[in-house]
This record gives C-alpha cells, structure tokens and sequence, in this order.
C-alpha cells in the first residue's frame, strides 16, 4: 500500500474526501500548520533525525525535560518521533490515521514481542510458564503473535478461551482464574484440555469436582491464595487484601488443599498468588512470595506435593513518573527467594506486555475555552479508554505532529464527546493545540480497548498492528449496523 497524504496530518478526516465541495469548505475553516506528509506508508524515512524520541535512552532517574518520559524497562524505539512524526516501528501514525479514520488504537509487534521475550529470558533453563493475562488486551492478533513465541494464556471467561484457542493457543498452556466459573465455563475448559484451574472458594472446587467427574475427566487445579498484602496501588486494582473477593485466606489454604485431596475428578497441581495490578514497587511480590513458600512448605509436610507455582501478574509500567522494575529485576528477585526448589514457575503478566506496545489516536474536534478552562474535545472518549475517569489514571497524550518549539502552549482538559463529566481522557495537559490535530494517548496497549464499550452509540474503535513498515487492520471500525444487529423491535 502507499497512501501519500497531501494535507497536513492534523487535519479532520472529512479533509480527505478529496475534492468534494464539503471538504473545500470545511478545510477552509481551520488552520494548517505547516508540515506536509510526504511519506508514503510503506517507506521509512532515510535515517532517523532524533527529533524527539518517546523514550529516549536516558539512564534510570535522569530527569525527562519536555519530551514525554522515558518508559524504563521498555521497548525503547516502537514509538518514536522523526522528522516530527510520530511513527510506530516504520510507520508514520499520522498516515495510519488519515486511512483508517479516529479514533484508532496502534499496536507494535516489535514491541509486544520484546515485552514477552523480557518475561521468557530470566526463565531459561528453568521450567516455566508464562501466561499472558488476555484481560488486558484480547484482540486475535495479539493473542496470536504471543502465542507463536510460546506464550500461554490467563483466561477469566468462556469468551477468553474461545478467543484464545482462535487465535492458535495450545490449550495445555492455558490457566483459568476468576471467581465465579460457571458450569458451562468448567466444561469447555475440560473439553479443552486446559492446563488448570486457579481455584478461588471451596464451593467452586466442589464444583469442578462434580464437572470433572460428570465428564470423566480430572481438572489440574491450584489454590489461589490471598495472602493479605498490600499492594500499594489503585484500590480498585488491589486483589491481594483481606477485604478483596478474590482468593482463599492464605490461613485456611491447608483445610481447602485437605478438602481437594479428597475430592474426585481434581488433581493439585499449584498454588496461585496474585496480589493486584500496576505494582511499581519489588516488596509486595516478595512479601507476598514469601507467605506462599512458607504454604509450600507447610503442605509438604501434610503431604500434598505443589508441582508449580503461579505468581500471578501485577508487574507495573511507566504510565509518567513511574519507576517500575523491569521483567528482569522483578524474575531476579523472585527467582534469588525461591533458590533451588523444584517448582514450575507459572506468570500471568497482562499490562506489563501490552500497555506500552499500543496508543490511541485521536483527533482534536474542537477547541473552547469557557474562561475557567480550556478544553480541548477530542473524537476518542471514556468509552474509548476508561482507565482516567474509572482510576484517575494518568495517561501521556503528545501531539502526533511535533510543533514547533517556539509554538505557545496553554492548558488544556482532553475531554470526548460523551455526555458524562467523568469523560475525560487527560486533565491540565500542556500542549500547543489547533483544532484538527490529532493526539496519540501512550501506553493504551492494556485495559484500553478490552474495556471500551458503545455507550453513546459510539461505534468501537479499529485497531491496527504494526510489523516494521506493514501494517494490518486486526479489527475493523464497528458499524450502526454492527451495533443494531443483535437488537429486535416488538412484532406489534
Ligand atoms: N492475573 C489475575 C488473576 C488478574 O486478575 C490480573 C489482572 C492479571 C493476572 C494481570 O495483571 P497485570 O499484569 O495486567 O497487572 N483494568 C485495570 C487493571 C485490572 C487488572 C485486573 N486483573 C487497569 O486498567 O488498570
């Protein structure tokens, strides 16, 4: 494909309807900035003038100056600007945009290959596995480029195993977490073969029970533990405490492993720990793996033998001024406390993969300034992404055409078009705006598009894979139709 893009990148979509008397006028209403496309898609530009990288390769703790901040621990040049332009890998954002419309979420391959390879390298040589935790992002070609380098899968639902076996995952690397599997969940997983069930209650273990046996099968399980730790991060993203619904208090797991052993149609496989998500600290995990081994122990000397051991997620990334240990430190760490146990080592990184391996693009629709405040309304919203308005999340949204440096900034709310006053996608953001920019929201390769919805009637966003200078539209823009399809009116 080459797609030459003749207008300024910042330019509303409607722009592009080349020649249509429309366009003409509305083209006439905004201002241009002054930087053509003259890329084509396909071509990179001949060498890579260091306008501004996102993630520059600065030493740890070095301060970040006006670029966006540097993600430590992570792919270093998926997204970067040249020439101005915001590219993934070899490809220019803002032509991806033109062609496929807004908002539009990017993904790197490069990126979500490099991310995975983190997880697998420290375990070489060790007997492991590593489950992606689909939750963060189920689209098929993600499942399926993590699936070829060998990764397994976290599933919390019948949906998620469905889309992980479509998308090529081998049913004996895939694990099963969530609280409340159904009958029908249970059943499906059995007929696939899945590796096993991270248990959560014992009503959910006499089930399985009942399932397995029902089939004449035996379900692999183990005990997920809430060993009571505090994970510092979101409350609403802490699952290791004793307030939280997930898990087996880690002072009743001897009784729950005692009732398995006794159960047919279940066989103990491991322990299971996952104490929350977006952990940016080492202790919790290893307070948290402590409490765990000491479990181990204990059921070794009851008898019950613990083949594997599932650490969980929860490995945090740089959203801003984060300092997350990367996959590395947070393996070595691990792996220094657990020695020379003989244990299989089970991961369920989610976020850690994908949040830095994808943006949002997005463009600017309007600019108003109300005297209190400026807003800046944007095409993307929170059903788009909803991690600000749900978590107070704090994403980086740069301008996918750099302006020059002189150009003044002022402050902007990035807000959508949704009627909530929670929808906002950033607060105070300084840039230099003009209606028709387009925006790329960073690290919305996790919890993004796998918790948009079509509130508003607002038809999902696509999405893209970039590979080097290709890219693939891995799911189509939603239609009206797409959207009515499933409804039915009254006959009469
Ligand atoms: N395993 C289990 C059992 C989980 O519940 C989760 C995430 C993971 C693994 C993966 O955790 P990760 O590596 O991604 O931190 N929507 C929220 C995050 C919710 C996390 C839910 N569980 C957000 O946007 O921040």
């Amino acid at each position: 494909m080459s797609v030459t893009a003749h207008t300024r990148p910042g330019a509303p979509a409607i722009f592009h309807s080349v020649g249509t008397p429309l366009a003409g006028i509305i083209r006439s209403l905004f201002p241009t900035r002054s930087l053509p496309l003259h890329e084509t898609l396909d071509r990179a530009p001949a060498g890579r003038p260091a306008a501004g990288r996102l993630w520059p390769e600065r030493p740890a703790g070095a301060t970040a100056g006006d670029h966006p901040k540097q993600r430590r621990g992570s792919p270093m040049n998926a997204f970067e600007y040249r020439n101005r332009q915001l590219h993934a890998e070899e490809v220019q954002l803002a032509a991806l945009a033109m062609r496929h419309g807004t908002p539009l979420f990017v993904y790197s391959r490069a990126a979500l290959e490099e991310r995975f390879r983190a997880y697998q390298a420290p375990l070489a040589g060790r007997p492991h596995l590593i489950c992606y935790a689909m939750k963060a992002n189920s689209n098929l070609a993600v499942l399926n480029v993590l699936a070829r380098l060998g990764a397994g899968f976290d599933i919390v639902s019948g949906g998620e195993l469905a889309r992980a076996l479509a998308a090529g995952a081998d049913p004996g690397k895939i694990i099963f977490s969530g609280v409340g599997k159904s009958i029908d969940e249970m059943q499906a997983a059995l007929e696939a073969g899945i590796h096993c069930f991270n248990v959560e209650s014992v009503p959910e273990l006499e089930r399985l029970s009942a399932v397995a046996q029902a089939m004449d099968k035996v379900a692999a399980i183990s005990l997920r533990v809430n060993p009571d730790v505090d994970a510092n991060t979101h409350p609403y993203i802490s699952t290791g405490l004793k307030d939280n619904k997930f898990g087996v208090p880690i002072e009743q797991a001897l009784a729950v492993y005692q009732r398995a052993r006794s159960l047919p149609g279940i066989h103990i496989a491991g322990v299971d720990c996952h104490i929350g998500s977006q952990l940016t600290t080492l202790t919790p995990f290893l307070d948290a793996l402590d409490r765990v081994l000491l479990l181990v122990d204990k059921l070794a000397e009851h008898g019950i033998t613990i083949e594997h051991l599932d650490l969980g997620g929860g490995l945090g990334v740089q959203y801003n001024d984060e300092q997350p240990p990367s996959p590395q430190e947070y393996m070595q760490a691990l792996l220094a406390r657990i020695g020379d146990r003989k244990l299989t080592l089970v991961f369920e990184p989610g976020r850690s993969i994908v949040a830095n391996a994808g943006v949002m693009l997005t463009r600017v629709e309007y600019l108003k300034a109300t005297g209190n405040k400026n807003f800046a309304i944007i095409d993307g919203a929170m059903n788009d992404i909803i991690r600000p308005a749900l978590y107070q999340a704090k994403m980086q949204i740069v301008p996918v055409l750099q302006p020059a440096a002189s150009t003044p900034k002022a402050t902007w709310d990035i807000v959508g078009p949704v009627c909530e006053s929670a929808d906002f996608l950033g607060r105070d953001r300084e840039l230099a705006l003009q209606q028709g920019d387009l925006l790329a929201v960073l690290s919305a390769g996790a919890y993004c598009f796998a918790m948009s919805s079509n509130y508003n009637t607002r038809n999902r966003a696509a999405e893209i894979m970039v590979d080097g200078s290709n890219h693939t539209v891995v799911r189509r823009r939603e239609t009206f139709d797409d959207q009515m399809a499933l409804e039915a009116m009254l006959e009469n």
